[in-house]
């Protein structure tokens, strides 16, 4: 076995120089290093799974501010939610419950708010697109109680949320009956 490894090692060496050799040699080495340190890591992390109150008895606060943060997600999460309350204010419309498209239309705007706390890179084509003029033009069509203004609102909220979905590139979010259908 030796043998094998230092012919391979000497076969190596008349098409390496010595410091090219070396470097591939100590590559090796960390990349053996480093899988066991994240085994370790990875042991530590499921040994404290035991407990079903993963947050108040986290092992550490910076562990317990990491699952926080993994289990909150990203911005899907928010978004999943802004799609129930739109589909909720198309139906409102339809019943004329204009209270009810004003209420979840304000909702919409905490949980956008919100979502972009986690995801800043989002905010200027959010701001741009829906939440610096839009928004508010659409809460007044709302308001308004009036059913023409009202559905004249829900098409430029509509036109807003494609809109920072093909700015976002995921243009594919829209082509789903939420936005097709109506
Ligand atoms: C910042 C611009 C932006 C605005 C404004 C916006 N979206 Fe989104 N939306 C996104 C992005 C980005 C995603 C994909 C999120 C991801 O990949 O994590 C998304 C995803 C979604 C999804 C899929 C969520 C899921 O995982 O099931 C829905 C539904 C949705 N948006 C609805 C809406 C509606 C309705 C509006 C308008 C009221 C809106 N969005 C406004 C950027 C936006």
């Amino acid at each position: 076995m030796n043998c094998k490894v230092r012919s391979d090692r000497d076969v190596l060496k008349t098409h390496f120089k010595g410091g090219v050799f070396t470097s591939l040699l100590m590559t090796g080495l960390f990349v053996v290093v480093a899988q066991g340190v994240s085994g370790i890591a990875v042991a530590a992390e499921e040994s404290t799974h035991e407990s079903k109150h993963w947050i108040t008895e986290a092992p550490s606060d910076s562990v317990k501010d990491q699952r926080i943060e993994k289990y909150l997600r990203g911005f899907d999460q928010p978004m999943w939610e802004v799609g129930e309350r739109y589909g909720s204010i198309v139906q409102a419309i339809k019943d004329q419950n204009f209270d009810l498209a004003a209420y979840h239309w304000d909702k919409i705007k905490v949980t956008i708010e919100n979502g972009l706390m986690k995801r800043p890179a989002r905010r200027q084509n959010a701001e741009a697109i829906l939440l610096n003029n839009t928004w508010a033009d659409v809460k007044n069509d709302f308001t308004s109680k009036d059913l023409t203004k009202a559905k004249q609102g829900l098409v430029k909220a509509k036109a807003a949320c494609m809109a920072c979905h093909a700015a976002e590139n995921v243009t594919f979010i829209n082509n789903q009956p939420l936005f097709t259908r109506q």
